[in-house]
């Protein structure tokens, strides 16, 4: 039986713990003869109607060592792009190949596609969030500190899809997030519900500094994400202030990570002294993304539960 990983929750705490360490097993045996090969002789497709690069490379090198053979498929010059419903793309795929990763605008057609395929899911990024990203950051906290409870995360920024996803991990983990969002640019509502209703201590604010006092890991993504690009100047003005600077990594614990997803803008949602600083764990986080997605896609594929 296979699963579909849309969000953090399709995997539970339970689950989310046994994807970190599959994630460190995929890390500890990459290159050597036990490096398994559990999909062998399998397909998966990856689906982008958004640019990428971390993600598309991470999926396609995660499903060739993995013994599959990747299939991506941008929007444009496929059907797609052309108006096929997601319905019918869910159906004929899911004819081909073993599990569907799938980079979209909307949430909708990410549940659409879900429902009618019959092959595994896997969300690469949607509107509501981004589980593949978090799943390696999460694994890069931990490895770096070798644990996950007991610290002080914060999220500097929108209040967009990677912050969704860090309040369902707060949820699932039962950690302390404090996010600092401009009025405005909050999180999805029903994430912090929910995240709070499971034991997470999910805070919003509105000062940086009161976020970034005492954090042991501080997030932030770009002011403007993909699809907002028209709203980037009046997001610029929105976020003055929210700028994960030198001055604002003062506040945080002295060996505090400071992460963030990429791609970056420096000198807007972070200061280039700080992405290539001591603090930062970027680049850790960025190779992260091959190893979980490692994990994730095993467990989609191979559930037998
Ligand atoms: N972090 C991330 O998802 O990067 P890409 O947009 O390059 O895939
Ligand atoms: N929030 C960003 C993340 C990119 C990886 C976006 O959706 O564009």
């Amino acid at each position: 039986m296979s699963r579909d990983f849309l969000s953090l929750s399709d995997a539970g705490t339970h689950g989310l713990v046994e994807l970190l360490d599959s994630a460190d097993r995929f890390r500890a045996t990459r290159g050597t003869t036990d490096a398994p090969k559990p999909l062998l002789g399998k397909s998966v497709a990856c689906v982008f109607e958004k640019a990428s690069t971390r993600t598309r490379i991470s999926l396609e090198v995660a499903v060739f060592e993995l013994g599959a053979h990747p299939v991506v498929l941008l929007s444009a010059g496929s059907q797609i792009g052309r108006g096929e419903p997601v319905e019918d793309t869910a159906r004929v795929l899911s004819r081909y190949v073993h599990a569907i990763t799938l980079r979209t605008f909307s949430q909708k057609a990410l549940e659409l596609l879900a429902e009618h395929a019959e092959a595994p899911v896997l969300n690469a990024l949607s509107d509501l969030g981004h589980p593949l990203q978090l799943l390696a950051d999460l694994q890069t906290v931990r490895r770096i500190r070798g644990k996950l409870e007991g610290l002080r995360y914060a999220w500097i920024g929108d209040g967009n899809n990677m912050a969704n996803s860090w309040i369902e991990a707060a949820g699932l983990l039962g950690f302390e997030l404090t996010l600092a969002c401009p009025e405005g640019y909050d999180p999805d509502p029903s994430m912090l519900v929910e995240a709070r209703d499971r034991g997470g201590r999910v805070r919003i604010v509105r000062d940086p500094r009161e976020a970034a006092t005492g954090a042991d890991v501080l997030s932030t993504d770009v002011f403007a994400s993909m699809g907002q690009e028209e709203e980037q100047a009046a997001r610029l003005e929105a976020f003055a202030g929210f700028s994960v600077t030198e001055e604002l990594v003062s506040h945080a614990n002295d060996d505090v990570m400071v992460l963030h997803c990429l791609p970056a803008h420096r000198g807007e949602e972070i200061a280039a002294g700080v992405l290539e600083g001591p603090r930062s764990f970027v680049w850790d986080q960025a190779e992260a993304r091959l190893h979980t997605a490692k994990a994730a896609l095993v467990w989609a594929i191979e559930h037998d539960g």
